[in-house]
């Protein structure tokens, strides 16, 4: 199988290049520059290597360099942006940097007839980014693009097979981005288009397997799709040495503690242990109403229950994280070593002391996770499964939270997602759910006056959920879950459809 070498030098699309190497069926590698030697690259014969962006200025001191022998290796090399300009400085050429000679955005661009460019119109838009640029090109390389401000857009020593862009293929904005990556891939690297999940798959379990040989491993289960995607996986790696703990701590929905531990105990045979901390919960949650303190007191809950159920599994050298690349992003770049700290439920303790922290899932994106859930057997349900908060019900409960709300939530919330699963309308919505309202309506039943609660059915179409459109159910179906829901569930009189887009308002009630 032929490896391709993210180079990583600090960029924001790092893993965006990795993610489009993957889509033409090519396997790609992030490594950080400083955690990889040139005698380390030419073992591991890589087809080709990616020079990334980065913040950085070639000539700052503190800049990424690399080892000027990783020209001298007959790897072919596609610098970007600032790979670019390293690329260049490494082989003797001069980066500039003038007040007018930045370029950021969509930006039309020539190029010449070349195998970089092979195939794509001499006049297209790509997306720049920089503020130095390429002044005067190195010995033996030729200038084979240009834009209005960028005399050097693009460069290359034939010879050597070295080329470097100085916009962003990687980016959808970039209109044939993909196809330059394609032609690096596939014209100079002549790599062949044979990898699949599966070979993650595979490749991942091997290395978790010698990594890890001998050493126990402890992954707090959430139940959500990331967790739960390498959670099964390590368990291939480790078997019996990798111990799930899944703290329930009484706000899931409707049945979904015991799924949970139906699927990893009794499917997948994982040592799991389901940790029934409701009633803790509830008691620190008594009487809050403020939105933000409950997320906190939930978060530092979970690091409390989780810290006192490790200390009663011995000694344990090893903790997994479900950390996906969009998580990395989010919190910033940071070391593998770095708990990630907007972690779905507050984060993880950092009195418990690992030898090292695992993330086999860190350079995925959400759909490649899916795909990786669903070759590895675990049920459709919980791989398709929508987003749900780490704080859960506790804020889709306006106001305090009390064990008879939650009970008339988890059935409200059942119905309305019952009701969308059974109109087919999973690949509209979302995300969709029921939150309880702290107030009371009056409504009538039979001859009987009723008073309860008010519950609100939301539901989004988004593809990001940065920003969402309320979702346009189809009135029958809303209907129908009003019906059974004021119908089936004692305590809620009323039932209304939340019609506000994000912006202005949150996903989430609270
Ligand atoms: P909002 O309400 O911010 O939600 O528009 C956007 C997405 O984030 C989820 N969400 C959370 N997830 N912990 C989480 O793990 C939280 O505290 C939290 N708050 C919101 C929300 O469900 C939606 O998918």
């Amino acid at each position: 199988m032929d490896k391709i070498l993210v180079l990583d030098f600090g960029g924001q699309y790092n893993q965006l290049i990795a993610r489009r190497v993957r889509e033409q069926r090519v396997y790609a590698e992030i490594k950080p520059y400083n955690r990889i030697t040139v005698d380390e690259i030419k073992a591991t014969a890589y087809a080709g290597i990616i020079f990334t962006g980065g913040p950085n200025s070639v000539y700052d001191d503190l800049s990424p360099h690399y080892d000027p022998a990783i020209l001298g290796l007959g790897i072919p090399i596609l610098g970007i942006c600032y790979g670019d300009q390293l690329l260049a400085y490494m082989a003797g050429g001069t980066v500039s940097n003038a007040e007018n000679s930045s370029e950021y955005g969509k930006t039309i661009v020539q190029v010449d007839n070349n195998q970089l460019f092979k195939n794509i119109p001499s006049e297209s838009i790509c997306w720049m980014s920089h503020s130095d640029y390429i002044s005067q090109l190195p010995e033996n390389f030729i200038g084979i693009a240009r834009t209005e401000k960028c005399k050097f857009a693009a460069m290359c020593d034939e010879e050597r097979k070295l080329y470097g862009v100085q916009f962003h293929p990687e980016v959808t904005h970039s209109e044939y981005g993909n196809h330059i990556l394609k032609n690096f891939l596939f014209e100079i690297c002549k790599c062949k288009a044979d990898w699949k999940m599966e070979d993650f798959i595979e490749e991942s379990v091997e290395f978790y397997r010698e990594k890890l040989k001998g050493k126990r491993v402890l992954l707090a289960l959430s139940g959500g799709v990331d967790s739960s995607v390498a959670a099964v996986l390590l368990h291939k790696a480790v078997g019996d040495n990798l111990l799930c703990v899944f703290v329930d701590h009484g706000l899931l929905r409707k049945d979904e503690g015991d799924f949970v531990e139906q699927t990893f105990r009794n499917r997948f045979g994982m040592s799991l242990i389901r940790v029934n901390a409701q009633e803790r919960f509830l008691k620190k949650l008594s009487g809050v109403t403020d939105p933000e303190h409950k997320r906190k007191i939930i978060g530092e809950e979970f690091i409390r229950v989780f810290e006192d159920e490790s200390k009663n599994l011995g000694e344990i050298q090893v903790l997994a994280q479900g950390t996906i690349y969009p998580d990395v992003i989010e919190s910033g770049k940071g070391d593998s070593a770095v708990i990630k700290s907007h972690h779905n439920v507050g984060g993880l303790p950092d009195v418990l002391s690992f030898d090292e922290i695992v993330e086999p899932l860190r350079e995925l994106f959400k759909d490649e996770v899916r795909e990786v859930g669903e070759k590895l057997g675990i049920p459709h349900e919980l791989v398709w499964r929508q987003p749900f908060p780490g704080p859960g019900l506790a804020v889709r409960i306006l106001g305090q939270i009390t064990e008879e709300k939650l009970e008339i939530l988890r059935e409200a919330d059942a119905i309305f997602r019952e009701e969308i699963a059974a109109a087919h309308l999973e690949s509209v919505a979302n995300q969709y759910f029921a939150v309880l309202l702290d107030s009371k309506s009056v409504g009538v039943m039979g001859d009987a006056r009723t008073y309860g609660y008010v519950a609100a059915l939301r539901s989004v179409s988004t593809d990001d959920f940065m920003t969402a459109e309320w979702t346009r159910l189809p009135y029958e179906v809303l209907e129908k879950a009003s019906n059974r829901i004021t119908g089936e569930v004692r305590g809620i009189s009323r039932v209304v459809y939340d019609i506000t887009s994000k912006p202005p308002g949150t996903v989430e009630w609270e």
